[in-house]
């Protein structure tokens, strides 16, 4: 069905840059740079430089750099690592996938892991801990760096959904270990296509993840130092990123405004939780503006029906699927999430006239339903 209002609309963010992407595409082109070139260094350096961090390393996807962060923080088989169970399967899978076990806390309140029973789960087989930044929200960092160093944990976070937010005024993704990026083209920073990023602070880990990102080869001396992986961030997806990466800031305020907006026109629903948390260290980029109510699949038919396109995260808690073998602990705020929360049109191609619509047609939804 042809929606009013989209989710996202790459279509019409490409037409809101074309010259910028068109020219960065023909630069691309006619010097056929397409591997390793001069413009993935470029929007490496000013990722870093954006985030706060030393280093950048483009990889392929927000999967191969944890996948990646998790060889280099050297976890291996009989290593447990803490991962929220509200989450994308593949901040599990990136631990599964390095030889580890990922064992799972539930969710708080604000969506991200209950930083209260991350404790309760550390054993002595615990190496490191992955903080998810869901939405566009920060984990509580002072407290995770403090169970971390308490415990002599690796912290590598997957800010896959965050960039740009901070804690206490510093940026997700500089606070671990690592941080762990991903641009497919629903994020807040979104390529043509899949790609991924790893930000740090060490220069052994920099040098790690470069090798291990492209076969284990030094390509200064073309000699090899592991059996690695096929996972660079392409050239050309470099270029466009760093385009885009130009706009962030202007993007980042006016997500900001549409999450006012949304405030504005829902917060007297008394069935509405909305995702304002109200604690001044937190500074939020709203990749995803997550309402949370029991009325949740009607008024998801409703939205849909009335043409604005919405997203859940996640319907069914990864976890459930037997096939993963991941151990169920009982999970109940994530399994309530899961059953009650759902995404709105959130991007910076949506007008102002559409959120109002988005509002009316909840509004709408709350005076029938009562
Ligand atoms: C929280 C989280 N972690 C990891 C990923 C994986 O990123 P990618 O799809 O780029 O592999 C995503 C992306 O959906 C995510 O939202």
């Amino acid at each position: 069905m042809a929606y009013k209002v989209k989710f996202v609309d790459p279509a019409k963010n490409y037409k809101m840059i074309k010259k910028e992407i068109d020219a960065a595409y023909r630069e691309v082109m006619s010097k056929g740079d397409l591997i390793l070139r001069g413009q993935l260094k470029r929007f490496e350096e000013n990722l870093a430089s954006f985030v706060g961090t030393k280093y950048a390393a483009g990889v392929n996807s927000g999967y191969d750099a944890l996948h990646i962060s998790m060889i280099c923080a050297g976890i291996k088989q009989g290593d447990e690592v803490i991962v929220p169970a509200h989450t994308f399967v593949a901040t599990a899978s990136a631990v599964v996938n390095a030889g580890g076990t990922p064992v799972l806390v539930d969710a708080g309140k604000d969506y991200n892991i209950d930083v209260n029973k991350i404790e309760e789960a550390i054993t002595e087989k615990t190496k490191a801990i992955i903080p998810v930044h869901l939405n566009g929200h920060m984990c509580d960092m002072d407290t995770i760096m403090s169970i971390a160093k308490k415990y002599n944990l690796i912290v590598v976070e997957d800010a896959c959904q965050s960039l740009g937010a901070t804690f206490c005024g510093k940026k997700a993704g500089s606070f671990g270990l690592t941080g762990c990026w991903s641009f497919y083209p629903f994020k807040i920073l979104g390529g043509y296509g899949d790609g991924g990023a790893i930000t740090t602070d060490s220069p052994k880990l920099e040098r790690k993840a470069r090798l291990l990102r492209y076969n284990g080869e030094d390509k200064a001396t073309g000699e090899y130092f592991y059996h690695g992986f096929t996972c660079v961030l392409d050239n050309l997806q470099a270029a466009f990123l760093d385009v885009k990466l130009r706009h962030l800031p202007d993007w980042i305020k006016r997500r900001k405004k549409i999450a006012e907006f949304y405030k504005k026109g829902l917060k007297d629903i008394k069935e509405l939780q909305l995702p304002h948390f109200e604690d001044k260290r937190f500074d939020d980029v709203f990749q995803n503006y997550v309402i949370r109510t029991s009325k949740r699949d009607e008024l998801y038919d409703y939205l849909k029906k009335n043409g604005v396109e919405i997203l859940i995260h996640w319907r069914i808690p990864y976890y459930c699927y037997k096939d993963l073998k991941l151990k169920d602990r009982g999970f109940p705020e994530t399994e309530s999430v899961s059953r009650e929360v759902l995404s709105l049109p959130m991007n910076v191609e949506i007008t102002d006239k559409q959120v109002e619509y988005v509002i009316k047609t909840i509004r709408d939804f709350f005076k029938k339903s009562v």
